[in-house]
């Protein structure tokens, strides 16, 4: 078993932009590699091809079809809110338990290294009392943490920290995904983080230029899994 869950201090921090440059890298190596990304909120139908599902489809080398679709993702809201909003939107829920039967299910069932995306923040809600937090201790496989690198990230990052060590939950690295119109520099945003890791590897990531989804970092990233 070679499972690591992703998760991050908030949306659109580049989970699915790490992942899928990972499996893209691993995939490069010859390694066998696949992804679950369970909950994906604001999906929209009519415009799959950008959706997480369909770009960890793309990296995986599999088709975008609705069956790997449902495969990949099997619980996807439309409106772009917490899974436990957008699926109250549609009359429906969450039910935890099976959340967490599917990913050990996909977990038992992995030969090579598996990916599982979270949903939105660490403490996203899912349902009424559960949280992404409980989800990932309930896996309790290793994290790699996706935080950003814009002013603010390095308080959201360490308020991260000591909540999933509260959890005991064990970090394989941390990476620093460089956020959209940063002011800070990547490099010091890492290297304050790192002040604080307690000895957790912190990698940088810079932006990419559009298309773009090499990079060194993701070797290092491997490197640490
Ligand atoms: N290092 C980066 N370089 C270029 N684009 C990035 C980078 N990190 C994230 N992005 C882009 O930012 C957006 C949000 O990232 P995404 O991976 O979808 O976030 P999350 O999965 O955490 O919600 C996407 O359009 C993604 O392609
Ligand atoms: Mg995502």
């Amino acid at each position: 078993m070679n499972a690591y869950f992703v998760t991050s201090t908030g949306t659109d921090t580049g989970k699915t932009f790490v992942t899928a440059g990972l499996i893209r890298y691993l995939r490069a190596l010859g390694q066998p590699v696949n992804a679950l990304k369970p909950i994906v909120a604001g999906y929209d139908p009519s415009v799959v091809e950008t959706s997480d599902p369909a770009v960890l489809l793309k990296a995986l080398g599999r088709q975008v079809s609705a069956d790997e679709i449902e495969t990949i993702a099997p619980w996807r809201f439309r409106a772009p809110l917490s899974p436990d909003m957008a699926a109250a939107r549609e009359g429906r829920s969450i039910d935890f338990d099976k959340l967490v039967d599917v990913s050990r299910a996909t977990i038992r069932a992995n030969t090579g290294m598996l990916f599982i995306e979270g949903v939105g923040g660490i403490m996203v809600p899912l349902d009424g009392k559960r949280t992404v937090l409980d989800w990932m201790t309930s896996l309790n496989i290793p994290l790699l943490l996706i935080v950003g690198g814009y002013f603010g990230a390095i308080s959201h990052t360490l308020t991260a920290l000591d909540v999933l060590r509260q959890r005991k939950l064990t970090i394989a690295a941390i990476v620093v995904s460089e956020s959209e119109r940063g002011t800070v520099e990547l490099d010091d945003t890492v290297a304050s983080i790192a002040r604080f890791s307690d000895g957790v590897e912190v990698v940088g990531l810079p932006r990419l230029p559009g298309g773009l989804t090499e990079h060194p970092a993701f070797a290092r990233i491997a490197s640490l899994l």
